[in-house]
């Protein structure tokens, strides 16, 4: 089952790449940047990643991304994740990226972007990784913030995937949103929404009703609404879901209490991410073999959660058919 977990050809919808940096690449780009950093070592970094809901992550997260300065930071950065990921047998990888907390530290988009790009031809090229950007907006930061960063973001439409919410979830329901996401829609591009990680049932809907998302990132809270589980199937809207996430900031307690099963009972349409791995301890495989463990799940299940990762991905109809043939093989 392990050999074939690693050769199911995985493509990770719900990534952020700043959630990537590994504590080795935060000390390299500290030194190479002259930034000091609250840790001694490695370890002691690791050992901080011990955490009780949504916002102490972030926290560290935001701490953490104070290394990023370069272009070149941020190529290295995506790079070391595409690299990993293909290890893993990832094929195809969308990765949210968070702007607006590179703003406010005085590196420009331009830079970031600039970075990212370079790493995407590269890992094209090299490993045959297809990927996909989706810029994110930071819902704990105003909406007319969000509005200034997708005009800024205007040379780059073109590029971007999709837009996406991230951030701290309660209290900040997707309707602060509409708007920023009225006018990316008029500009013809996709949208995407964290919802129901921490934040209720009805900041799904929201999503849904308001921000016109074609995916919903976790959503695992749907759970505690039927009526709403049932929309979800009739819809065949897809949950970006991140189990290893989920036990790591404590939506759930232990795996064993995820939803995951249930969901799928439903007839949900589910995908299975890292989220941020470099935090929550694993990636891709490692999440994939978590399930296995906890859910035992057969091949097939886990055919068929590859097969809707890859039909909701932002890719080309040739990269889609091309997959679900090495899908098929992989049966
Ligand atoms: N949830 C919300 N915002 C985030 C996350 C997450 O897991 N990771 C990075 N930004
Ligand atoms: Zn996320």
């Amino acid at each position: 089952m392990d050999d074939f977990l690693k050769r199911l050809p995985k493509a990770e919808l719900h990534l952020h790449i700043e959630g990537t940096l590994e504590p080795e690449l935060m000390f390299a780009l500290a030194g190479r940047n002259g930034i000091a950093l609250p840790y001694d070592s490695v370890e002691a970094v690791r050992a901080a990643y011990d955490f009780s809901d949504l916002q102490s992550f972030l926290d560290l997260y935001y701490q953490g991304m104070s290394v990023l300065r370069t272009a070149e930071d941020f190529h290295d950065l995506a790079m070391d994740y595409f690299r990993r990921a293909h290890g893993e047998g990832v094929v195809h990888v969308e990765l949210h990226f968070d702007p607006q907390a590179h703003q406010a530290r005085g590196i420009e988009l331009e830079t970031v972007m600039e970075g990212l790009g370079q790493a995407r031809r590269q890992a094209e090229r090299e490993l045959g990784l297809s990927t996909a950007l989706i810029m994110a907006f930071l819902r704990d930061r105003p909406a007319e913030e969000a509005m200034g960063l997708l005009e800024r973001a205007a040379p780059y439409w073109e590029t971007l995937d999709a837009v996406g919410l991230d951030s701290a979830e309660r209290g900040h329901p997707p309707s602060k949103f509409r708007e920023v996401f009225e006018r990316a829609r008029l500009l013809g591009i996709p949208r995407v929404a964290h919802a129901g990680e921490e934040g209720p049932p009805a900041y799904i809907r929201e999503a849904l009703d308001l921000l016109d998302v074609c995916r919903i990132d976790h959503g695992v809270r749907c759970i505690e609404d039927p009526k709403l589980v049932a929309r979800l199937r009739d819809e065949g809207v897809v949950l970006t879901v991140c189990p290893l996430s989920n036990v790591r900031l404590r939506v759930v307690e232990r795996l064993e209490d995820h939803p995951l099963p249930q969901l799928l009972d439903a007839g949900l349409r589910l995908t299975l991410n890292s989220d941020d791995p470099a935090y929550f301890g694993g990636g891709m495989l490692d999440n994939f073999r978590a399930c296995y463990r906890t859910f035992g799940w057969s091949k097939e299940v886990f055919i068929q959660l590859a097969g809707t990762a890859i039909e909701a991905a932002f890719m080309s109809e040739t990269r889609r058919l091309a997959l679900h043939r090495q899908l098929a093989d992989c049966a």
